[in-house]
């Protein structure tokens, strides 16, 4: 009898991701037999966990913070972009059970700007924040061509690390002259976690810190945080009257991949499951 396909999100803590809801929907969706459960596991039991999940019976999973980058370093047979980032979300066996790794974060990432601001790919980015997620945009934004690509963190150390990691197209700049450069770019990018909720930042950071009034009338404003989906530095544009785009777009679609891997059908990105996930989040959280 052929096994039921098993997958799982790992990381710690595990409780609010929204992975199990997105995978059980297309389950259901597309009538396939199989499950997609979230694991908590440490920073010290990773690694065995790790080696133990064919013995569990998995045909992958995905990994979520603080993992990201352990797992890289676990996982033998990474793809390009997985070790252009460094760091892998994404886990499968291959037909001769060997474990392989991928970064689906930047397909996420283009996917869910193609389906909100088609013609999004101009000349200029401003990307702020130098983290892991900042990784897989600027993978994004050199592989769409981006020329010049403006990178700024607070901590200036770990955005020079970066350009010299990505190459010319990036040039970092300090945080006090953020303003300073909101004017030049086409595309503005948030991959920071001021904004993220219950996340322990004060009141002050969560105000955005860009004077959105500088920006290009038809700039393009993005945030990779989705919870809450209108983050202060969203609701700030939208605000001014720019574009924005959501971030919970690029979990749906970073999600799609790994999806395949496991049960073998590409899933799609609808309204409906949108509207799902959003809805019961939604009644969770009021409840
Ligand atoms: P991730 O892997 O999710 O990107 P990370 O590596 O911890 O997480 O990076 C978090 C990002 O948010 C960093 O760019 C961090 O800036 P520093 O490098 O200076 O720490 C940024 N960040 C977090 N809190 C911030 C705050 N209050 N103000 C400005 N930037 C902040």
């Amino acid at each position: 009898m052929a096994r039921i396909p098993k997958a799982f999100v790992a990381g710690y803590p595990i409780y609010h991701s929204l992975s199990p809801k997105i995978h059980r929907y297309w389950l259901n969706f597309y009538r396939i037999s199989g499950s997609y459960d979230s694991i908590e596991v440490t920073t010290e039991d990773f690694p065995s966990f790790i080696h133990s999940l064919k013995e569990l019976g998995f045909a992958g999973g995905n990994v979520t913070l603080p993992h990201k980058e352990q797992a890289y370093a676990l996982v033998k047979k990474c793809d390009e972009v997985a070790n252009y980032i460094g760091a892998i979300n994404t886990l499968w066996f291959d037909n001769g059970g060997i474990l392989h790794g991928s970064n689906t974060d930047a397909y996420g990432f283009v996917c869910n700007l193609d389906d909100f601001s088609p013609g999004w790919e101009k000349e200029t980015a401003l990307v702020i924040g130098a983290g892991g997620a900042s990784r897989a945009v600027l993978f994004s934004l050199k592989e769409r061509g981006y020329q010049q690509i403006i990178l700024i963190n607070r901590t200036r150390a770990r955005a020079d690390r970066l350009a010299r990691h990505f190459g010319q197209q990036i040039v970092a700049a300090d945080w006090q002259y953020i303003n300073d450069h909101i004017g030049e770019a086409d595309l503005i990018v948030n991959t920071t976690s001021i904004g993220i909720e219950n996340h322990n930042h004060n009141a002050k950071e969560q105000e955005s810190v860009i004077n959105f009034s500088m920006a290009k009338s038809d700039v393009v404003v993005t945030d990779i945080v989705y919870t809450p989906l209108m983050t202060p530095f969203l609701n700030q544009a939208q605000k001014a009257g720019l574009k924005i785009v959501d971030g919970i777009g690029m979990l749906f679609h970073q999600a799609t991949l790994g999806f395949e891997r496991w049960f073998g059908i590409k899933p799609q990105v609808t309204k409906a499951l949108r509207s799902q996930i959003l809805t019961t989040e939604m009644k969770e959280k009021e409840t």
